[in-house]
């Protein structure tokens, strides 16, 4: 393994910390308890919760090393004294899920491309102070970004070096957002890493992605939207897998290099559903086959090898990660129900009221009908 590039007691700014991978990751960063300082900027959007961290917060030894900075990262007066104080800065936030890209792309450009660029800006402004023998540290940055960023791909497995080819709003603001890491690092000569997680499913997340949604509606007895054939394939990855992988890019990756963190557990989504039913102790009743998401990309798959040859690897089998997660659901229906409060029930009319109306059983559905 390299070396480790983040001194102990480190100072780390990580963005997007109450949703739900930057949450699993300051969760396990100072619940290691070994000095490390933490201090989280979140905007609290409909995707941001501030319970997320109530372990650490209510925690004596590890509050004293964190703190939480409600703030928006294309806010330059936000972010600059955050970076000026930082040894590294893990940028997690943004806009994520793509039906809702669909619906509203604009929030996701100024998160995703103004406010990963305003984020570089800080840490150029304080690598320069570093050079200039004006901070002890040059800061690293490390940037969070997805396999939607290469496009679906029909066979194989993409790798690093290929082309972005993003099909979604969602993944063309991730993809302008990597590129301006990259010539920021190609530029200014900022210390820069990229991470490309695949389809992340675990406790915490806002149950509008697949898993949680049809977790939480299939616990409740209500019908579970499948777009399309359900034959689309996706790589699962564990929460605190990505969580892992991203602190493991940020102490070992090379500068201005992207690194897969691929799950190595590829599955149709019927099969997700129907493992998913069978944790939840429901069956395929509840299913609906829906009008599809448009642009829908079929499968995505990552090679994991460029992370694993610097010594990382996924450690929860999804056999044992989905029932878990499953149960996580059902044994906090205090977080879902908050997590369904304000917007949610215009955005679920919005997003699936029709489609709900137009949808089938999926046993009435034929082959080649879907
Ligand atoms: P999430 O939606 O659960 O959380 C996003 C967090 O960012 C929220 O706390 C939100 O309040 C905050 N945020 C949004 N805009 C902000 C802004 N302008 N300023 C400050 N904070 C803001 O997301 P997630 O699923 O945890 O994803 C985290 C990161 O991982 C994202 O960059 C996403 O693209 C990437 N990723 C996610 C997955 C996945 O399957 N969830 C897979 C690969 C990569
Ligand atoms: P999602 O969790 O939105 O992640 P992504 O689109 O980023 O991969 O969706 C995962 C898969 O599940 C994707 O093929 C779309 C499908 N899906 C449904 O069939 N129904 C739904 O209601 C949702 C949210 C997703």
């Amino acid at each position: 393994m390299t070396t480790d590039r983040i001194a102990p007691g480190a100072h780390l700014l990580v963005t997007g910390g109450a949703g739900f991978i930057g949450s699993q990751l300051v969760r396990d960063i100072l619940g290691r308890r070994d000095g490390t300082r933490v201090t989280v900027l979140d905007k609290l959007t409909y995707a941001g919760n501030r319970s997320n961290l109530e372990t650490v917060e209510s925690d004596p030894e590890q509050s004293a090393r964190f703190a939480f900075v409600r703030g928006d990262i294309a806010d330059p007066a936000a972010v600059g004294p955050l970076v000026a104080s930082a040894d590294a800065v893990i940028n997690v936030a943004a806009e994520t899920h793509v039906d809702r890209s669909i619906l509203d792309p604009e929030a996701f450009l100024r998160t995703g491309v103004i406010g990963v660029h305003v984020l570089l800006e800080a840490v150029r402004h304080d690598t320069e102070r570093a050079w200039a023998g004006e901070r002890a540290t040059t800061p690293r940055f490390l940037q969070v970004s997805t396999d939607e960023v290469y496009g679906e791909i029909a066979e194989g497995r993409s790798v690093e070096t290929d082309a972005l080819a993003p099909r979604s709003p969602y993944a063309a603001a991730k993809a302008a957002g990597e590129l301006l890491v990259r010539a920021y690092h190609v530029t200014y000569g900022l210390d820069v890493v990229t991470t490309r997680g695949s389809n992340t499913y675990g406790p915490h997340q806002h149950p509008e992605k697949l898993i949680p949604l049809f977790v939480t509606n299939a616990l409740a007895g209500m019908p579970l939207p499948m777009y399309g054939d359900g034959m689309q394939v996706r790589d699962w990855l564990h929460v605190s897998d990505h969580a892992a992988g991203i602190e493991f890019a940020l102490r070992h990756g090379e500068p201005g290099e992207a690194y897969n963190v691929a799950g190595g557990t590829e599955l149709p989504n019927r099969e997700v559903i129907g493992r998913l039913l069978e944790a939840a102790g429901r069956d395929w009743s509840l299913v609906r086959t829906v009008p599809d998401r448009p642009g829908h990309d079929r499968r995505y798959a990552m090679d994991g090898s460029k992370l694993a040859a610097l010594g990382w690897r996924a450690r929860v089998a999804f056999e044992d990660g989905l029932p878990a997660t499953v149960a996580w659901y059902r044994d906090n229906p205090q977080w879902v129900e908050q997590a369904r409060t304000g917007e949610w029930d215009a955005y679920y009319t919005r997003q699936y009221g029709d489609r709900l109306a137009a949808g089938r059983a999926v046993d009435e559905v034929v082959d080649g009908d879907g």
